[in-house]
Order: C-alpha cells, then structure tokens, then sequence
C-alpha cells in the first residue's frame, strides 16, 4: 500500500492517505505527552510496541464480532486503516479507582467497582476534553441515540473481552479510553489500544505497566511497555 499525503500529526500517531480513499495509515510514534501536552518525551520503541499490541488487540476482538477499524499490519509501526469519521468522544471504561475517578471520590487508588463505570469526555484540545454527559452528546448532535447506545454496548463488550485476555496473562485492566467512528453505516472501534491508552497493573505485585510511569516519572517506562507487549503477544503463561 503505497503512503500518500499525510493528513493529520497527533500527539502520538500520523495519519497518511493511500490510493484508496477509504484506507488509511496509521504511523505510530515514540512521542509521548501527559497532563493535556504539558509534559513531552519520548518513550523508546513504543511506536512499534503499541502498534503491535493494537494490532493483536484489534484482530483478538474482531475474533468476537466487535467491528474495528483495523484492516492489516504494515511494518512494525505501521497499520492500514479504514478511515472512519471520529466521533469526537472518548469513551473511558473503569475496572477499578484511578486516576481521575480517585481524585473526584477522594480515595485512594485501587477499589474493585461492582459495576463497570462508563464516562465520556469531549474531544476538544481548546477545552481541554471535558467531561460530557450523554444527553449533552445528543444535544450537540455529536452522535444519535441509535449510534450512542451501540457505542456504549461495544465498549462494555470491548472491557468484558478485554478484561478477560488481560487476566489470563496476569494483568489487570483497571480502565482504558476507546475512539469510535463512522465508516459505511457502521461503527467502528477506531484509534488504538495499548499501554497510553489503557491502565494496566501487575496483577501480582500492582506494579504499574502504562502510561503513568511516563506521568509519574517512574523508572522503566520502556521496560513496562514491553512486558505489556511480551504477555499480550506471548500468550498466557500457564
Ligand atoms: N480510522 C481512523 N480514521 C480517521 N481518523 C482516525 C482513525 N483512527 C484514529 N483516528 C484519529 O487520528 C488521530 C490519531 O492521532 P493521535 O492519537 O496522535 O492524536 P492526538 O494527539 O491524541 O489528538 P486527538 O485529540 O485528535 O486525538 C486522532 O485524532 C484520532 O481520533
Ligand atoms: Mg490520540
């Protein structure tokens, strides 16, 4: 698949065209940024390590009929895509108190929730991706109630599956941010899914295997996300 024109450079990733308009390819990089771009680095060999355990991810869920926008890897941080219309919402699904769920209860980081806590937040770099209810999703007309409730059936589908496979291999997902878009009457799970994107503890020691070594400055960043990578693409360990 020849690279076209490069339509958008994220905080994390590159989009170019291809000859076919309906595919595009997803670059991943070793940038890394918290705290809405306040704090940047670069995380060694990370564009290839989430671009491998995105793909093993998005092939894994399409093995349960969850729609994704994942077509074939290309290289190893290289991906086509089919290209979809986001749906500017980030959709958070919460295994367990972290973050900023811990902060808003005031609790300190690690309760089991008995239920599966869905949250959106408006993707809007100027607002600084606030928090939005459902009915505000519907009242800016930023996705139909047909398309609202798919969305929140795939991510609950998307964290049980998820949840599970995690598991097998000793770690535990204690929340994660999905993207979802449009592409021919469908929805897709789109964007990616990986160590930035997706809260993941040791499910042995706690030790913390994402994103929030880079935000805590936590030795072994690197380090983490390639054991993230070794257990999802290894398999369980039994
Ligand atoms: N299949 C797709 N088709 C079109 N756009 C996509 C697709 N998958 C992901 N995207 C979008 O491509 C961009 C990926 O880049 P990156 O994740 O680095 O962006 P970002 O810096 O996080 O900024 P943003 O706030 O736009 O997400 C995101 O805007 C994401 O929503
Ligand atoms: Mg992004």
């Amino acid at each position: 698949m020849k690279k076209g024109a490069k339509l958008y450079e994220g905080k994390a990733k590159k989009m170019y065209l291809t000859e076919n308009p309906e595919l595009l390819i997803q670059e991943f990089k070793d940038s890394a940024t918290a705290f809405d771009g306040a704090k940047k680095g670069t995380i060694r060999g990370k564009g290839a390590i989430n671009n491998q355990i995105s793909a093993h991810l998005f092939r894994y869920l399409e093995s349960y009929h969850i729609p994704t926008h994942f077509v074939r890897t290309l290289s190893d941080r290289e991906m086509l895509v089919k290209k979809v219309e986001i749906i500017p919402v980030e959709v958070v699904v919460r295994n367990v108190v972290a973050g900023s769920l811990a902060k808003r209860l005031n609790e300190e980081e690690g309760r089991d929730l008995p239920e599966p806590l869905l949250e959106f937040y408006l993707k809007d770099d100027a607002l600084h991706d606030p928090m939005i209810t459902e009915e505000e999703i519907l009242e800016r007309g930023l996705a139909t109630a047909q398309e609202l409730e798919k969305i929140k059936r795939m991510a609950l589908k998307v964290n049980a599956v998820l949840k599970d496979f995690f598991a097998r291999r000793k770690l535990r997902l204690v929340d994660f941010k999905l993207e979802f878009g449009r592409h021919g009457g469908e929805i897709l799970l789109a964007d990616e899914i990986s160590p930035d994107t997706c809260r993941l503890w040791d499910a042995e020691t706690g030790e913390r295997l994402d994103k929030d070594r880079f935000r805590r400055d936590l030795p072994g960043v690197v380090e983490a996300y390639r054991e993230v990578h070794e257990r999802v693409l290894g398999g369980p360990v039994v």
